[in-house]
């Protein structure tokens, strides 16, 4: 799937997705700061918020809700993305808003996810940006793990690192069943997200050892499924050196206890300027474009954009 971006130049479809578990750890300011970073490196973007029930990214942009949202795709009033797909301020950008009804993406059919996950990829921008709701509904996970970059956001405080090993952990299991007709180990699932289970299951990687010392077959398999899974971890609202180091111990956490491939893309400041231009209802980059925040947005938005050639956080 090809389309030729605002360089002319012939690009790949790409579809990144934000989550992170927690509420309010700041993911559709991420989600927007990062779609507008493309747009000044000459993408074209459309930035989606999935975050049914309470959508609030247009505030981010400030931009007013559209006539019409995802919940008109998803009832099947509108058949087509482009009809509720609507312009911004910002050249290259485009905007898709949530639902306002009391819709929540847990009460989404898979059907409905399918074919909403069907019609972003054959969205015309060249990427698109899905801020996703908090929590782990299956939809969720699936808009996640169908990403072909999977950011989970999280913030330096217990509760939110924790948050965002459950939503990886539930990510992380939720691809593997959804691979279970390859595997045959939903029982093997069900057993490890029963934190008292029998076989000593505790992690992602207690999963894997254990099917590569009972069943070496399913192990191979199981190995094909989630090699190529990785997700990357961005660490918002820093305030101090200590907080930094906290992003390379998730991300070896991750590593050596879930099995999990993660990288550290970077961090983002605590700063007042976001709640600022946020009440000014002006995006931060627009608002504020010498923010160091600013600097760390396109840092991390290259790192995305290379992932092979990540540097280390420091
Ligand atoms: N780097 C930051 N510095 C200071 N404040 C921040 C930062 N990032 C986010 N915030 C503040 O945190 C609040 C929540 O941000 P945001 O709405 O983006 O979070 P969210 O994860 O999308 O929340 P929800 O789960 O409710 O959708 C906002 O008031 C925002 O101003
Ligand atoms: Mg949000």
């Amino acid at each position: 799937m090809l389309s030729t971006d605002r360089t002319h130049s012939i690009a790949p479809k790409l579809i990144w997705a934000v989550g992170g578990g927690k509420g309010g750890i700041g993911k559709s300011f991420i989600s927007s700061s990062i779609a507008i970073c493309l747009t000044r490196m000459g993408k074209s973007v459309t930035l989606v918020d999935l975050d049914l029930g309470s959508a609030n990214l247009h505030t981010c942009l400030g931009a007013k809700i559209p006539p019409q949202t995802l919940s008109d795709f998803i009832s099947g009033r509108v058949r087509d993305l482009n009809q509720i797909t609507v312009s911004t301020e910002i050249p290259g950008l485009s905007f898709i808003s949530g639902s306002n009804d009391s819709l929540d993406i847990a009460d989404t059919s898979r059907g409905s996810a399918d074919r909403l996950m069907s019609a972003l990829r054959h969205l015309p921008s060249s990427y698109t940006i899905l801020d996703l709701g908090a929590g782990t509904a299956q939809n969720t996970l699936d808009f996640f793990n169908l990403s072909d970059q999977k950011i989970v956001a999280f913030t330096p405080e217990p509760t939110s690192i924790e948050n965002a090993y459950r939503f990886m952990k539930s990510s992380f299991y939720r691809k593997l069943i959804t691979a279970e007709h390859e595997l045959g180990i939903q029982h093997l699932i069900d057993a490890a997200m029963d934190a008292r289970n029998q076989n000593g299951i505790r992690s992602p990687a207690d999963l894997i050892r254990y099917l590569n010392a009972s069943d070496p077959a399913i192990g191979a398999k199981l190995a094909t499924v989630i090699g190529s899974y990785q997700v990357q971890l961005l660490l918002n609202q820093v305030r101090t050196r200590q907080d930094i180091e906290l992003g390379n111990s998730v991300q070896s956490v991750c590593r050596k206890y879930f099995g999990i491939q993660a990288n550290y893309l970077g961090y983002v400041d605590h700063d007042n300027a976001v709640w600022q231009s946020l009440r000014k209802r002006r995006p931060l980059i627009v608002e504020f474009p010498y923010s160091s925040i600013v600097g760390q947005f396109l840092g991390i938005t290259k790192n995305l954009l290379n992932p092979h050639s990540l540097r280390a956080v420091i």
